[in-house]
């Protein structure tokens, strides 16, 4: 597969925002994704694309509070290329970023609801945090992004990770 994974080009945000929400199966998360990703946070954004195809983007962020951390606030990829390793691809980017520049780990979370982010997230090595203990299969924090707005809190070691398998990218 001629995949390429880059930095984000300011440009590359109007593309990505009339993408968003279709690829989330029809929710609004544009509203989540505000252009400033792909113009403030350029070290930690890419895109995946093929040939002249744009197949999927990570939107993320080095933590202004602990400098070791990185934040990963969006992932997606185009229906049309899932499974096929975009998504890991695109994570394996950010991880190496991170390491390089001395942070020791990876953040992010979910909706309870998203499945399928959560097995992507524990392929990717992510254990998930717990929450309260509300019994549940899966642990969330209630309330988390404000009411109504549950999620589940990943956190990825990079130094355990890197010492287990190297990371390539
Ligand atoms: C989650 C998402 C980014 C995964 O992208 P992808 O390119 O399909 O993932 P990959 O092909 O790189 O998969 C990497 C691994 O995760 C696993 N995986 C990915 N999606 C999965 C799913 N829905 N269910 C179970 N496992 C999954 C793959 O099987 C693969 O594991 P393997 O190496 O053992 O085969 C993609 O499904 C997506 O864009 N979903 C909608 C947006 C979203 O929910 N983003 C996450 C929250 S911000």
């Amino acid at each position: 597969m001629n995949l390429t994974i880059r930095h984000a080009e300011p440009d590359d945000y109007d593309r990505v925002i009339s993408s968003v929400d279709a690829w989330w199966g029809g929710r609004h998360m544009a509203g989540m994704l505000p252009r400033l990703f792909f113009t403030y946070f350029r070290p930690w954004t890419y895109v995946a694309v093929h040939d002249e195809a744009f197949v999927g983007f990570l939107a993320g962020f080095q933590s202004q509070t602990d400098p070791s951390q990185v934040y990963c606030h969006f992932i997606g990829v185009d229906p049309a290329w899932r499974s096929r390793g975009v998504g890991e691809a695109l994570y394996q980017r950010l991880f190496v970023a991170a390491a390089s520049r001395g942070c020791d780990e990876v953040l992010a979370v979910t909706a309870p609801t998203n499945r399928g982010s959560i097995a992507f997230h524990t392929r990717m090595g992510f254990i998930l945090l717990p929450g309260p203990d509300s019994g549940s299969e899966i642990p969330f924090t209630p309330a988390y992004d404000g009411p109504g707005e549950d999620r589940v809190r990943f956190r990825k070691s990079l130094r355990d990770s890197l010492m287990r398998s190297p990371v390539i990218c």
